[in-house]
């Protein structure tokens, strides 16, 4: 178990590539190719940050703000990290950049058998509103679309 203070939350930087791919592939049935996210850093209108325990990268986040939105496009924790809050943590600290920024809602995008993303998005006040229909091209699962008014 870590506790929570030893946590950095950072700016990702194209050196921490190796190990969030690690991550990403331990985390979802189609992940991000490392090209991705060097496309993410090098945009003006991304926000990408990892969560750090020991200089070890246990969690990242990329988002976008869109005028007033937020849009959050990726997060995940390591799996030998979650259930510790990190994903909380993550998601709050990207959160309160955008409101400071000026966004007023945030919008996402959650596999409808993702049990624990949609508690987490829940907890934070997130609400469905909506459902995109085999949006999934690998699975054909439905995505659910949440929004949080900020
Ligand atoms: N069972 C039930 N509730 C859960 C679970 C779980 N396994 N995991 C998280 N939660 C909920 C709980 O409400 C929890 O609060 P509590 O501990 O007070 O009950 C809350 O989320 C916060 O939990 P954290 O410990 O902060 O979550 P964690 O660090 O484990 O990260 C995450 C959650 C990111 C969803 C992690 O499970 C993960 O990486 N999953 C794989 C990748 C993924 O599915 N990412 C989201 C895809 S959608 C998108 O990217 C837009």
């Amino acid at each position: 178990m870590i506790a929570l203070s030893e946590l950095l939350i950072e700016e990702m930087r194209t050196e921490d590539l190796n190990e969030i791919i690690e991550i990403e592939e331990a985390s979802f049935p189609t992940p991000w190719p490392k090209r991705m996210f060097e496309l993410e850093l090098k945009s003006t209108r991304s926000f990408c940050r990892v969560a750090r325990v020991s200089s070890v990268i246990v969690g990242y986040i990329v988002a976008w703000m869109i005028y007033d939105e937020a849009h959050i496009l990726n997060i995940a924790v390591h799996p030998d990290f979650r259930r510790m809050g990190i994903g909380e943590m993550v998601l709050r600290d990207c959160l309160d950049n955008f409101f400071s920024l000026g966004a007023r809602t945030a919008l996402l995008e959650v596999r409808r058998g993702n049990d624990e993303a949609k508690r987490l998005y829940e907890k934070l006040g997130f609400k469905s509103v909506g459902i995109r229909r085999g949006y999934y091209a690998d699975t054909g699962e439905d995505a659910v679309v949440m929004k949080l008014r900020l």
